[in-house]
């Protein structure tokens, strides 16, 4: 029988339910401790999940004093990440976190070699690749059906009202949305970055502050080129939340980011135009990584007890990192931008 492990949960916001929803269904898993700022909302979450011997408080290294749990969760805001992450490596303990890996790629770095020293490990909770259409899109990819990927292309629409903190940050979409979908293209296109031009704008009709609309040209491994056109002030037709994407290989696939999932392969050559058949895209594997949030969690939990290595561990995460603060870079420096790690 596995061990089950004591968790803590550090930052009880809004996302902290999504955490526990999925936690309560993951039996290897016990919450020993809630840690907040506002100790108001360490204790509502605790009542509310009916963790009633768990500890409550306002300082994680206390609570990771008297509880010494196996993992910390970390559902804080992203400033608070380092900090979160490094004080539950001086415990002892392995991480889970909210994305960003960092709120910086200095820091992202400093982190990741921490939990190296430390013999930690750091995993994030990307939980849009935890999706079945991804990994149905992914296994096809990689079944080589559709030919050598060249070209991937994401557009991502949505006018999102969401009030609060969003309308007033800077590179709002690069910075809270895009990292899920350059992860995305990640998985994908089963390539790095390497290099990134991005124009970012706010269009006429925004209701942010800031730009709220950028496109991305990012030379991948192997030559792939990933393009990406988003906005959070699209009114109408609005994509899915996990973008409508083409990917161009000797043959072509499309993905609407939910089950529409279509593909062409060449049956005929020598006219104008080639012949195509659609391809048979195959059912989801029984052993894919699905179940957004609860599949990321379980699988930490799994690789904590195993000695596995997740999938979202920080030393690949940061790649989708630095997809993101290029980008960024990019826009700000109107130029090309080189990928380091
Ligand atoms: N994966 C997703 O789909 C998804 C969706 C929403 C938010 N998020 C991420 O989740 C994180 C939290 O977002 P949220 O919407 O829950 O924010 P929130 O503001 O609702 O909650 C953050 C909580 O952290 C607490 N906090 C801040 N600093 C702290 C510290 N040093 N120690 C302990 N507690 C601290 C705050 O008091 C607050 O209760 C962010 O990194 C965000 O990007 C991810």
């Amino acid at each position: 029988m596995s061990k089950q492990l004591c968790a803590v949960m550090a930052g009880c916001g809004g996302i902290s339910r999504a955490w526990l929803d999925a936690i309560q269904t993951i039996p290897d898993l016990k919450m020993v401790g809630f840690v907040d700022i506002n100790q108001q909302a360490a204790q509502e979450r605790a009542e509310q999940y009916a963790w009633k011997d768990a500890l409550i408080g306002t300082d994680l290294a206390q609570v990771l004093t008297a509880t010494r749990p196996d993992v910390v969760f970390d559902c804080t805001i992203p400033e608070a990440h380092p900090q979160v992450t490094m004080t539950a490596f001086a415990h002892g303990c392995d991480v889970l976190g909210e994305k960003p890996l960092a709120d910086s790629m200095e820091t992202a770095r400093r982190v990741v070699q921490a939990a190296q020293a430390a013999g930690r490990t750091y995993a994030v909770i990307q939980n849009r690749r935890y999706d079945p259409n991804i990994r149905r899109l992914a296994s096809l990819l990689a079944s080589g059906a559709i030919g050598e990927v060249t070209t991937v292309n994401a557009d991502f629409y949505i006018g999102a009202h969401f009030g609060g903190f969003r309308d007033h940050m800077r590179h709002v979409l690069l910075l809270d949305m895009a990292i899920h979908t350059f992860d995305a293209a990640r998985l994908i296109a089963g390539a790095n970055p390497k290099a990134v031009y991005c124009h970012e704008w706010n269009p006429s009709g925004s209701w942010y502050d800031h730009d709220a609309s950028a496109i991305a040209l990012f030379e991948m491994e192997r030559g792939i080129v990933f393009t990406y056109r988003g906005s959070w002030c699209a009114e109408g037709l609005n994509t899915t939340w996990e973008s409508q994407w083409r990917i161009v290989a000797t043959r072509s696939v499309t993905w609407d980011g939910a089950a529409g999932l279509y593909g062409q392969v060449v049956a005929e050559t020598g006219g104008f135009f080639s012949k195509w058949v659609e391809v048979e895209v195959p059912a989801a594997s029984p052993t894919d990584r699905v179940g957004g949030h609860a599949g990321v969690i379980s699988d930490f939990v799994r690789c904590i007890q195993t000695g596995a290595v997740p999938e979202t561990v920080c030393t690949d995460n940061i790649q989708s990192l630095a997809m993101v603060f290029g980008a960024i870079e990019s826009a700000e420096a109107n130029r090309r931008i080189e990928i380091a790690m």
